[in-house]
C-alpha cells in the first residue's frame, strides 16, 4: 500500500485502516471489472498487474483510453458525479486490486485532505493527458502518433539497458492502434518500417526499442 501514490502521506495506522475497510481481490487476465454506462459503486486501487480502460463506439469499435499500473487507481468519476461509468475496465494480466465502496471512498476524502488533493491532482493529470491526445489527433500524422505512443509506453512500463528499452507487451495490435488513434493498416506499416530500421525488435511477450537507432 506504501507504493500507492494517493496514500503517500498516510501513516502506518491509517494504511492499516484502509486495508481493514477495503476488499482485496485477485483477478485473472481478461476479467471485466465493470462496463461503460453501468452505475458505479466501487473505487479501485491496483496493487499489482495492469488494467485497460476503454470505451466502445456504436459499431463496437474499441478505444483504449488509458492503462492503469500497480500503485495507480481508477473508478472515482462515477462516485464523485453520480453519473454512469465513463469507460469499461478489464485486466490485461493477473491483477490484484483493493476495492473501496462509495461510502468508504467518500469517508477517506472527507477525513484525509492529502487523499482529496491526490485525487484532484490525478484528475488534473488526466485532463492534461487528454488535451495532449486531442492535440496529437489534430496536429500529428499517424506515424508520429504511433511512435509517440510506443515511446510513452517505454517511459511508463519499460526497463532500460543501455540503448535498449524492453517493454512488456500487454497490448495487442488492435489495442495499440486504438491508443494511437490509427487504423491497423497504418500501425502495421509503421511497425514494419521501424523493424526494418532496427528501431523496434519483437521478442516473446515484449518488444525492444533501440534508442540509438530511433535517434538516427
Ligand atoms: P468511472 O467513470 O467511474 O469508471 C471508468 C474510469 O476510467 C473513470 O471513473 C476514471 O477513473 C477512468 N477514466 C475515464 N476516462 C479516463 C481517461 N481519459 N484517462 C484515464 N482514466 C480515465
Amino acid at each position: 500500500l506504501k507504493k500507492v501514490s494517493l496514500f503517500d502521506n498516510l501513516n502506518d495506522e491509517q494504511l492499516e485502516h484502509i486495508l481493514r475497510i477495503s476488499h482485496r481481490r485477485t483477478l485473472p487476465q481478461g476479467t471485466t471489472l465493470f462496463y461503460e454506462k453501468e452505475a458505479g459503486s466501487t473505487f479501485y486501487v491496483v496493487l499489482s498487474g495492469s488494467i485497460k480502460l476503454f470505451t466502445k463506439s456504436h459499431a463496437g469499435e474499441e478505444k483504449v483510453l488509458s492503462l492503469v499500473n500497480a500503485g495507480e487507481s481508477f473508478g472515482e468519476l462515477s462516485l464523485l458525479d453520480g453519473l454512469p461509468r465513463s469507460a469499461s475496465a478489464q485486466t490485461l494480466e493477473s491483477t490484484t486490486v483493493l476495492e473501496l465502496s462509495s461510502e468508504q471512498f467518500m469517508g477517506l476524502l472527507q477525513d484525509h485532505f492529502d487523499i482529496t488533493r491526490g485525487i484532484l491532482a490525478e484528475l488534473c493529470r488526466r485532463l492534461r493527458a487528454t488535451n495532449d491526445h486531442v492535440n496529437d489527433l489534430t496536429f500529428l500524422d499517424g506515424r508520429t502518433r504511433v511512435l509517440k505512443n510506443l515511446i510513452a509506453l517505454a517511459n511508463k512500463n519499460g526497463k532500460r539497458d543501455g540503448n535498449l528499452i524492453s517493454i512488456p507487451m500487454s497490448l495487442n495490435y488492435d489495442e495499440l492502434a486504438q491508443m494511437a488513434g490509427v487504423s491497423k493498416a497504418i500501425l502495421s506499416e509503421v511497425i514494419r518500417e521501424l523493424e526494418s530500421r532496427g528501431v523496434l525488435q519483437f521478442g516473446i511477450n515484449e518488444y525492444k526499442l533501440n534508442l540509438a537507432k530511433l535517434r538516427g
